[in-house]
């Protein structure tokens, strides 16, 4: 991996500089309190790559929600997906009857998403929808689709604003990437 100097960053592309993500955030926030007016939507964060972002995002509703955090491991010390998901921590409280949000990292190929629509459907939530900060759609290998994106991305492999890679740069505030590095 052509890392060059990982311990700061510095070595690192920016894509999206952290400005233009909080401006990015505000419309989500905006958007997702109109859609969920008169509603307490549940907001699910996928440990650990979403803490951020979704600590952002809720503090630019305008709507009350409640939070619960699922976590899981579906990538090695590698950019590669595995396709195996294993759940590290599971939800405190029942989804069910509830409008639920899921919050993401990313999609990438859309396996994770795939595995946790069909693990949290199966509680019973009133609705379940997707808000994920970043999209690489062309990328996907299962129909999945977002229902809240904050940006479409290229086929690179990002970190930083709580994305990693082995566990790394997850506190950059900005989202990086390892130039010449595609996510396959
Ligand atoms: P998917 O199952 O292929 O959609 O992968 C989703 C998960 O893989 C995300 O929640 C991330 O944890 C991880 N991931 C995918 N692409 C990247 C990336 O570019 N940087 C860091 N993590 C990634
Ligand atoms: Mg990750």
């Amino acid at each position: 991996m052509p890392m060059g100097d990982t311990s700061a960053g510095s070595s690192l592309d920016v894509l999206l500089d952290s400005g233009k993500i909080a401006a990015r955030i505000r419309e989500l926030g905006e958007e997702i309190s109109r859609d969920y007016h008169g509603r307490t939507p549940h907001l699910v964060g996928i440990l650990k790559g979403a803490w951020i972002f979704m600590a952002d995002l809720v503090r630019n509703f305008s709507i009350d929600v409640t939070v619960d955090f699922l976590g899981i491991q579906s990538y090695g010390a590698g950019t590669t997906s595995s396709g195996e998901v294993k759940i590290t921590k599971d939800l405190d409280v029942s989804i069910a009857g509830r409008h639920v949000l899921i919050v993401e990292d990313i999609l990438d190929t859309g396996r994770t998403y795939q595995y946790l629509q069909g693990v949290l459907s199966a509680h019973q939530p009133k609705s379940l929808k997707l808000v994920t900060l970043l999209d690489k759609t062309s990328r996907h290998t299962v129909p999945v689709k977002a229902d809240y994106i904050g940006f479409q991305i290229p086929d690179v492999f990002v970190v930083g604003y709580g994305l990693d890679y082995d566990q790394k740069f997850r506190r950059l505030p900005d989202v990086r990437y390892l130039r010449g590095v595609a996510s396959v």
